[in-house]
């Protein structure tokens, strides 16, 4: 970690709804670049960016970056802080150009229009004033990509941002994701389900099952590790699988 990197600290956390509680005591760090959280399908890692948006409310715990108490921000404050975030299921409003729908994302968090140009220069989205119900999917995605890095961003958090894109689109997606970070200083924190992209793009990774964390560390190492390979797979026999 070099001296001044983002960190993000999470200690303790958990999320209790009713009788289900997708959290369970996860604590972990992120320090830079672009880190992973995976896991099986209901391990909790939405519930995690939730709470890190502040879209849930944890029972137990803290969340600091840099030093920044995040669950004393109410949602709203958090986005000017510099929180960012795409979700699963894409947010692009259909009667608003791609132009606008950026502009709109930018002036919640303080932004004009000089912000919007060089967030939708960076993703090299075209068409600019074609409406939202008229984009593909990786133009979508795209949009939400310049929402996420208008303004001035600190921590952005992509929830399966290539769910639903082919291999070509996969790759350019992929090429973004890594120049998010240095270009414009932020940690980036990345769930998908596809471990290609995950293995190429983070450094660090960290994985939930049953709202615990199993592991966390080195990406190639924490993916081959059989306790990971068991929860996705339900055995730890790897060549069995392959
Ligand atoms: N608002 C809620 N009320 C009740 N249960 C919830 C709520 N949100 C999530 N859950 C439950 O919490 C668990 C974790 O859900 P979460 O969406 O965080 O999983 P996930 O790891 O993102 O899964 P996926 O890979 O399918 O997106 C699931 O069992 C889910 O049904
Ligand atoms: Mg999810």
């Amino acid at each position: 970690m070099t001296a001044g990197a983002p960190s993000l600290l999470v200690d303790d956390i958990s999320v209790t709804y009713g009788g289900v509680k997708p959290l369970d005591g996860v604590s972990l760090s992120f320090d830079t670049g672009v880190c992973g959280l995976v896991g099986p399908n209901g391990a909790g890692k939405t519930t995690f960016f939730n709470v890190l948006s502040g879209f849930a409310s944890p029972s137990s715990g803290s969340v600091r970056f840099d030093g920044v108490d995040l669950l004393a921000m109410n949602p709203a404050r958090r986005a000017r802080w510099g929180l960012r975030r795409t979700f699963q299921q894409e947010q692009v409003i259909h009667d608003l150009s791609a132009w606008d729908n950026v502009l709109l994302a930018a002036e919640q968090t303080g932004g004009g229009r000089a912000e919007v140009q060089a967030a939708l220069d960076f993703v090299g989205l075209d068409g600019l004033d074609r409406p939202g119900s008229s984009l593909s999917m990786l133009e979508r995605r795209l949009v939400e990509f310049a929402k996420c890095v208008s303004g001035s961003p600190r921590l952005v958090v992509l929830d399966e941002p290539a769910a639903g894109l082919d291999a070509a689109e996969t790759e350019q997606l992929t090429a973004l994701i890594q120049r998010i970070p240095e270009s414009f200083d932020v940690l980036v924190v990345l769930i998908d389900h596809d471990m290609d992209l995950v293995s190429t793009v983070c450094g660090t990774t960290a994985v939930l099952d049953f709202g615990k964390l199993i592991a966390l560390g080195p990406t190639t190492a924490v993916l081959a590790s059989p306790e990971v390979r068991k929860a996705y797979l339900g055995t730890a026999d790897v060549e069995e699988q392959a």
